[in-house]
């Protein structure tokens, strides 16, 4: 089993004076904590403040999103080197609410999955299924080419240094969490995909599970032994329910 990752989600939440509030907190309870790795992506206008805030602790920082280009004229987008010159380590890629509203294909997911990795930042790649294909049974052949448009393009030796997070969007702001079994058999799904092609990258990838995780169900889905850490929105928007989770990966 890995050291465990958790990562705060904080999506588009905040303000300076309440991120202040909720970053002293995350310091105070979770800098004791060192069986667990802990990173909070924030909103972009605020990785100034997490740098100032988390630089010299234990909590990394990083962004919800990159640009699938390295510089130029594309109006409102954010490159991967302006996210390195913040601090940030890690960046969420391809998140489900992304995906939908702002029609992101696989291919440009796969390009910003590399822009990360090129420029130093470790990407955290969300793949998931809808309830419609959990109930049609195809959830593994829909994570499957997710994963694959990945592969096909640049390998899947890619994963060696990379996180996946398995965020099934029927769990993902509903309170209605995978169970422990279910998502057991998705990461292990995963992990055993990219071990066909590359069995090093496979054993020494993340894979987080994402959905409405919440200081209870953390303690059932971190012992399972393809599930990593976790990646947290609701609950990391409240500094004792995040401690709560942190801890459970922390067992
Ligand atoms: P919730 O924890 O609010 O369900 O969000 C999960 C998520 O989307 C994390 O990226």
């Amino acid at each position: 089993m890995h050291r465990k990752l958790v990562v705060a989600n904080w999506k588009m939440h905040g303000n300076l004076a309440s991120n202040k509030q909720l970053l002293t907190a995350y310091i105070e309870k979770l800098s004791h904590l060192k069986n667990t790795d802990v990173v909070v992506c924030v909103p972009y206008p605020y990785l100034a403040q997490a740098q100032a805030m988390l630089q010299n602790t234990h909590i990394a920082w990083g962004a919800q999103n990159l640009s699938k280009d390295t510089v130029g004229a594309f109006t409102g987008e954010v490159s991967a080197s302006m996210l390195k010159d913040f601090g940030a380590t890690y960046v969420i890629i391809g998140h489900s609410e992304r995906a939908t509203a702002y029609c992101e294909s696989d291919e440009n997911i796969a390009t910003k999955f590399m822009q990360a990795q090129q420029h130093g930042l470790t990407p955290i790649l969300c793949v998931g299924e809808t309830l419609i294909e959990r109930e049609a049974g195809v959830m593994q052949m829909v994570v499957g080419s997710q994963l694959d448009t990945i592969i096909n393009t640049y390998g899947a030796a890619v994963f060696a240094n990379a996180v996946v997070s398995y965020e099934p969007i029927w769990a993902i702001g509903t309170g209605l969490a995978a169970s422990s079994d279910q998502a057991q058999s998705m990461h292990e799904f995963i992990r055993s995909k990219v071990a066909a092609y590359d069995l090093a990258a496979a054993t020494s990838l993340k894979i987080l599970y994402g959905g409405s995780v919440n200081p209870q169900n953390a303690v059932q889905l971190f012992v399972m032994q393809d599930i990593d850490g976790g990646l947290v929105g609701k609950c990391s928007l409240n500094a004792q329910e995040f401690e709560g989770i942190c801890r459970a990966a922390a067992q």
